[in-house]
């Protein structure tokens, strides 16, 4: 009876494990969604257009990949100019795929440098990594975006793009540092024991009458001695 039921135990332990490995593969993944505002006034309508999807397999190991919903026209590249010449900046408006009140993350770069480079982008997310009821689930925190051919703006420039040339990274936060207890308790202690010795701050002679008196005395037996030798 008791080996049937270590052996029921041990396969479900095994059972749970496998689930749970698989679940982190399949439940792990994010999707994020990119809109662009390319519009140069707010009377220009609906001024977020969804343009591409970047997703996220596994933010610690980097795997990630995105793909444009919107492909690349002339129209885009005229309101890129558009913006570029009034010093305005291309921003953008990311959320997770398939959250009924999606938290929006903004970032922005001036729309100049990315006009001059061709539309090359380097996007970065962060992403939150957290392991809950033995899945892990990963949610967007923030985003950057930067062009890194930006020192070649030039307002007057006109350039033909040809389409996203987009590089996605991802990163996750530092995780707070782990609260050292047994370090914290040593140093309490020795704080304890300097406090203590701290304290004996008596007088010199209270502290060492026991060798002080008798040292006076022998003196004063001997020099006695001496004299009364005399
Ligand atoms: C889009 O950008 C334009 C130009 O900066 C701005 O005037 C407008 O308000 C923006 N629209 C939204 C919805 O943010
Ligand atoms: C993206 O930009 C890099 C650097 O300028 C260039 O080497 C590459 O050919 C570009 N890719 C596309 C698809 O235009």
């Amino acid at each position: 009876m008791k080996l049937i039921t270590l052996l029921l135990v041990v396969l479900f332990q095994h059972c749970s494990c496998q689930n749970f490995q698989d679940g982190l593969a399949l439940d792990g993944q994010l999707i994020v969604v990119i809109e662009d505002n390319l519009s140069s006034t707010s009377e220009e309508g609906n001024t977020w257009e969804e343009r591409s999807l970047v997703t996220v397999r596994s933010a610690k190991l980097g795997q990630v990949s995105i793909s444009h919903t919107r492909p690349w026209n002339e129209k885009l590249s005229k309101s890129l100019q558009k913006l570029s010449k009034s010093g305005d900046f291309y921003k953008l408006r990311l959320h997770q795929q398939g959250s009924k009140e999606p938290n929006f993350v903004y970032t922005f770069a001036d729309a100049c440098q990315l006009y001059a480079s061709g539309m090359r982008e380097h996007i970065n997310l962060m992403i939150d990594t957290t392991p809950s009821a033995g899945l892990l689930s990963q949610s967007l925190v923030g985003a950057s975006l930067y062009s890194p051919e930006g020192r070649l703006c030039h307002s007057d420039v006109s350039r033909s793009i040809k389409g996203y040339n987009s590089t996605v990274s991802v990163r996750t936060p530092v995780p707070g540092t782990v609260p050292d207890t047994a370090t914290y308790i040593q140093r309490i202690e020795m704080a304890n024991k300097e406090k203590a010795e701290n304290k004996d701050n008596r007088s010199f002679f209270a502290k060492y009458w026991i060798y002080i008196i008798p040292a006076v005395l022998l003196l004063m037996v001997s020099g006695g001695g001496q004299e009364g030798g005399r």
